[in-house]
């Protein structure tokens, strides 16, 4: 197009090349915020540790991209080459070899280690030896959603009040945010969340619209690869995004509506599912048996994100006690967690025996230190 051209009552202009070639600059938080905060149409709909705070944080929100901390830009950790962003984690993890920039100044610099090592912590640190079982990310993100609020549950099978002039109906609730809209149903915003833990691998795998699925509620709409057996693998954080989907009860699928569009087939027009699901699943070519449910789903979101200063990391009893936050993972030991009392005594001597050992290992550099002196 080099000329401006009318369509429907509005002129549209060329792109002028010269402004656009001087203003090419390295792309900002706001720039890839304008897409990565907003996923799901809303700050924080989909991610707990991706919305509009993080435009300009504060060191406590975010150590990294606040201005009073290191400033980071996105692309300062996602490097990248050729316009492929380092940091993807569906089916291939984000990355591979967890090395620092130390061992090799070539590597992307998107894993933790890669600017901190695996060892960050004062030399003979207990803290190190949990490295290789249990990520940064958990210790050191206590929380998401700190500052804003993040959509945790959304139930589609709400949808469809109207109001007697046929609008839908909009309820306010917590944190200022929406409780109910007619034409997406019931939602529940939180903020401050603890999140959920998982043995992660740095993949996740996802089930398609052509998959036939199990309905044993909630379904995992995606699923964290991962277990305490892969060297691999380390305990990592994620937010955990509840909903209540359509699911064909004959084909055992997911269903994907009609939502938007002219037609009086589109949901937002005639609030009909029947209708919405026929066509949302024609044009997508798939089938539709006629017969449906609502069903409670889960979709797991990795939180790696709003890490937060040193000092407000998780203190060990935040996970070596009984009903911490561990709870839910199984499968290995650890001390001060098991009903056990003679484990758990056991496992006590082991923390407290480790932590002698720290100091009996530091007085040994200072003796063997003085020998060499
Ligand atoms: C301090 C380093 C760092 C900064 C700064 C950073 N990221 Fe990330 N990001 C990571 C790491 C590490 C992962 C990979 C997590 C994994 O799979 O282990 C990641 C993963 C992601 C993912 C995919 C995982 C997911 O949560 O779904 C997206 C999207 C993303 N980052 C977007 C952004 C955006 C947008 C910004 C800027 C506002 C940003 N990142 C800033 C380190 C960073
Ligand atoms: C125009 C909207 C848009 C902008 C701007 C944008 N992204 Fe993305 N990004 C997407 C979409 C959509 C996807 C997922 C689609 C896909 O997987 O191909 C994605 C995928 C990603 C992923 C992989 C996510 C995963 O879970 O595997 C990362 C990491 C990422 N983007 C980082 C960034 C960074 C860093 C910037 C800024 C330099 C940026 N993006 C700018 C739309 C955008
Ligand atoms: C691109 C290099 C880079 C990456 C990747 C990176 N960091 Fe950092 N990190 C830094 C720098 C630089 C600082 C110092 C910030 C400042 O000025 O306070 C820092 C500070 C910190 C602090 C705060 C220490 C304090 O004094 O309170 C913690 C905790 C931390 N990082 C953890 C992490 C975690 C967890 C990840 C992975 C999600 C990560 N870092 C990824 C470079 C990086
Ligand atoms: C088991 C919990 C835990 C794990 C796992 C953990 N940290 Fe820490 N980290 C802490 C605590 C607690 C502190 C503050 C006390 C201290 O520095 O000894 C801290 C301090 C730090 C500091 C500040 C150190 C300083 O000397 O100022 C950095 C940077 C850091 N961690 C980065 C990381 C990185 C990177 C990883 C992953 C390779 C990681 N941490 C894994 C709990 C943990
Ligand atoms: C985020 C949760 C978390 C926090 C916080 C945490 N731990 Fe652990 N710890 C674990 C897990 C998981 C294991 C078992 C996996 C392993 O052996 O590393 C473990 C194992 C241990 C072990 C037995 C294995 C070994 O390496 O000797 C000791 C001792 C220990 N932790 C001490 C501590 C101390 C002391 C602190 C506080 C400074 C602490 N932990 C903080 C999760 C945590």
């Amino acid at each position: 197009m080099s000329e401006p051209k009318k369509f429907g009552g509005k002129t549209f202009y060329p792109p002028d090349w010269q402004k656009v070639a001087q203003s090419v600059s390295r792309p900002s938080r706001e720039n890839c915020g304008g897409c990565h905060f907003y996923g799901g149409g809303g700050d924080g709909v989909k991610h707990g540790d991706l919305d509009s705070s993080l435009n300009d944080p504060p060191k406590k929100l975010d150590v990294h991209m606040s201005e009073e901390g290191a400033g980071f830009d996105c692309t300062r950790c996602h490097t990248t080459r050729a316009h492929s962003i380092a940091g993807r984690c569906y089916k291939k993890p984000a990355f591979t070899e967890r090395k620092s920039l130390i061992d090799d100044d070539m590597i992307e610099r998107i894993a933790c280690s890669s600017c901190h090592t695996e060892t960050p912590h004062a030399p003979g640190s207990k803290l190190d030896d949990h490295t290789d079982k249990v990520a940064c990310q958990s210790c050191h993100i206590p929380a998401f959603a700190r500052q804003n609020p993040t959509k945790m549950r959304w139930d589609w099978s709400k949808a469809g009040r109207l109001t007697d002039g046929g609008k839908p109906v909009v309820e306010k609730g917590e944190h200022g945010k929406a409780a109910y809209h007619g034409k997406k149903g019931a939602f529940r915003w939180e903020k401050d969340v603890k999140p959920e833990y998982y043995w992660f691998n740095g993949s996740l795998e996802y089930i398609l619209l052509t998959d036939q699925i199990d309905p044993v509620e909630p379904v995992e709409l995606n699923r964290v690869m991962g277990s305490p057996d892969d060297p691999k693998s380390r305990i990592y954080p994620f937010k955990v995004h509840a909903g209540t989907l359509p699911f064909d009860t004959q084909n055992r699928t997911m269903l994907s509506p009609n939502l938007f569009g002219k037609e009086k087939e589109a949901y937002w027009k005639s609030y009909d599912w029947d209708m919405a699901l026929e066509t949302g699943m024609e044009a997508h070519g798939l089938d539709f048996s006629g017969e449906f449910e609502f069903i409670e789903t889960e979709y797991h979101f990795p939180i790696t994100h709003m890490v937060a200063p040193a000092e407000d990391a998780l203190e060990c009893r935040a996970c070596h006690a009984d009903q911490a936050r561990m709870a839910g993972l199984t499968g290995f030991y650890m001390p001060g967690r098991n009903q056990n009392n003679v484990l758990d005594s056991l496992g006590w001597l082991i923390v407290l025996g480790s932590l002698a050992g720290v100091v009996v290992h530091g007085l040994m550099r200072k003796v063997l230190a003085g020998k060499r002196g």
